[in-house]
């Protein structure tokens, strides 16, 4: 079955219709969803919906758009939001990855300091409690490959939402990491990811929603839900001469063994 390994049902595009979507999920064969943590609110309310839903799991950890909260929340006793992931990482077993983390150099609205400190104290805390990471990198492509290559064999991630060049691809692949694929694959101008997606081997590919947004072809610009994977699987089979059922079966396997899952 479909395994989204990146979503925002905490999002208020769902807030209408939340529980109805979800209770949908099997009809539209897919098994097993990652709700992913941008905001220290975002992380709280998606361990709440995971521990609502038996397919659903939850990522907490801070978005670099949102890391300013983490620094506001320096204290001389400590951080109480880097503690609440932390001790959330620990004791929830729902909680299976730190996320999303990384570095956004499109809107900037942290220094770029201030967001490679806490993409390095997130990504220690993933090294720390064992648990894979999804990366968001945006327009920050040569940082985020030199922070990474550090981490190469210490920790296990995904490049949420790859973006860059299928040459890059290549360098992350020979460090270990995975690529996750959404609806920009369908894109007709999406051919920089549909190049990446048949240089990077399969079992180095997670997919993924990214929803609310990112819907691929023919809903693109509507919300986005874990069902519409579906066009993002017919698109890498037909990018890599298998049948969409293989595509769905080889990165359901991939995501349960990148997760823990098995
Ligand atoms: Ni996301």
């Amino acid at each position: 079955m479909i395994f989204d390994t990146h979503a925002h049902y905490n999002d208020k595009q769902f807030d209408a219709d939340r529980d109805e979507l979800l209770s949908s999920m099997s009809e539209q064969n897919v098994g097993t969803i990652v709700n992913v943590g941008a905001s220290f609110e975002d992380c709280k309310n998606g361990v709440a919906l995971a521990k609502k839903y038996p397919f659903v799991y939850a990522a907490v950890g801070l978005h670099p758009d949102d890391v300013g909260e983490l620094e506001a929340a320096e204290s001389e006793s400590g951080n109480a939001i880097y503690k609440w992931i932390r001790e959330t990482a620990v004791i929830e077993p729902k909680v299976v990855a730190i996320g999303e983390i990384g570095l956004d150099y499109h809107w900037n609205v942290e220094a770029h300091d201030i967001q490679e400190k806490w993409f390095r104290r997130q990504l220690d805390l993933a090294e720390e409690l064992n648990l894979p990471v999804s990366v968001h990198s945006r327009d920050a492509a040569e940082d985020t490959l030199r922070i990474l290559k550090e981490y190469a064999g210490r920790i296990t991630a995904v490049m949420h939402c790859y973006s860059y060049s299928p040459e890059l691809a290549e360098e992350y692949v020979k460090l270990g990491y995975y690529f996750g694929i959404g609806g920009v694959v369908t894109f007709k101008n999406g051919k920089k990811l549909k190049r990446t997606a048949e240089v990077v081997p399969m079992d180095r590919i997670l997919l993924e929603t990214d929803c609310p947004y990112l819907a691929p072809d023919p809903y693109r610009g509507k919300r986005n839900q874990s069902g519409y994977i579906d066009y993002v699987a017919a698109e890498i089979a037909r990018l890599k001469g298998l049948t969409k059922e293989d595509v769905i079966a080889v990165t359901e396997a991939n995501a349960k063994r990148f997760f823990g899952l098995e």
